[in-house]
């Protein structure tokens, strides 16, 4: 099989490289530390800004295809695997029960991806890392796969949480983290908890709700982004965020940008990691 390459377009001259292990060579699992971990998110984009489209008549999202790639997934994979917390939602949890996603909250548990699972230990992180779901309702179904795979999971919410589902998920066993004034999770106080914890590298598979905080609390250690060649449309649509506006928080430096040519359908993709503006 040919290992896909792409075209490291800044910084330096361009370069040919291979994509595998392209964003494992960044070993965000040693930048952070205890009590700052390195908080990390990854979206991917069409031209037009859409990371998701929603059916106007069911109200339901999907990723549409050719948003996504092979090549894009195996760079997911490898954000994934050097991450000591996995940060998730409510929202997640039940498109998983319903079959609308797949699970994306072990590392190197496929065939494919045993080479992960083998770079984690090699390089000291735990065989799986911790899960944190962040939801304001808490009315999501806990799924099995963690508890199979021996990882720690901790909920997080916020102070206005209703009641009754703090104390229904503290009596299954569950630490649940109030981390937020309001109903939902805000970034400050969430990573506060987490670096007490002893969380070095947190990556957030979460979406515009969890990025605006982060983003708006200076949280936030690094954004990737895959951008897909193409134009989605549609009427009802999510873009990276839903919140208003965020006027400087959202200033991001580019730190490295390459160009993938074969993905998704021969059209390409950028692929792109941005740090926000030092203050
Ligand atoms: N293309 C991409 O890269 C990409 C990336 C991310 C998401 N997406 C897609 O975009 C669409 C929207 O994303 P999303 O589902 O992540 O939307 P979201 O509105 O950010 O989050 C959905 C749910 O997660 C919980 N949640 C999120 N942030 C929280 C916080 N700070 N505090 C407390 N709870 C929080 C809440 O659920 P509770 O009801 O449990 O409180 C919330 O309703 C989905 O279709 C998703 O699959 C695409």
């Amino acid at each position: 099989m040919m290992t896909a390459r792409m075209l490291r377009l800044y910084p330096g001259a361009p370069e040919e490289i291979a994509l595998p292990g392209a964003y494992l060579a960044h070993r965000l699992h040693e930048r952070g530390n205890t009590g700052a971990p390195f908080v990390y998110a990854s979206f991917v984009s069409s031209l037009d800004g859409r990371i998701a489209l929603r059916d106007p008549s069911t109200g339901e999202s999907r990723l549409p295809a050719g948003l996504v790639s092979d090549n894009d997934f195996r760079l997911f994979l490898e954000l994934q695997a050097q991450a000591d917390c996995l940060v998730t939602h409510g929202g997640y949890l039940r498109d998983l029960a319903a079959g609308r996603l797949d699970d994306v909250l072990q590392v190197g548990t496929q065939e494919a991806t045993r080479a992960l699972a083998q770079w984690r230990a090699d390089n000291g992180l735990p065989p799986q890392p911790a899960v944190v779901i962040a939801s304001a309702s808490l009315d999501f179904p806990m799924p099995d796969s963690p508890a199979r795979h021996g990882q720690r999971v901790v909920i997080a919410t916020g102070a206005d949480a209703p009641a009754d589902r703090v104390a229904h998920w503290r009596s299954a066993g569950y630490k649940v983290l109030v981390a937020g004034t309001g109903a939902s999770v805000d970034g400050g106080p969430l990573v506060r908890e987490l670096g007490g914890m002893g969380f070095h590298s947190v990556y957030l598979l979460t979406g515009p709700c969890m990025l605006d905080t982060m983003l708006r609390e200076g949280m936030l250690s690094r954004l990737y982004l895959t951008t897909a060649h193409r134009l989605l449309g549609g009427e009802s649509f999510h873009s990276m965020l839903s919140g208003p506006e965020l006027g400087d928080a959202g200033r991001l430096r580019l730190c490295a940008l390459h160009y993938d040519a074969s993905a998704p359908d021969g059209t390409g993709q950028f692929l792109a990691h941005f740090e926000p503006r030092p203050a």
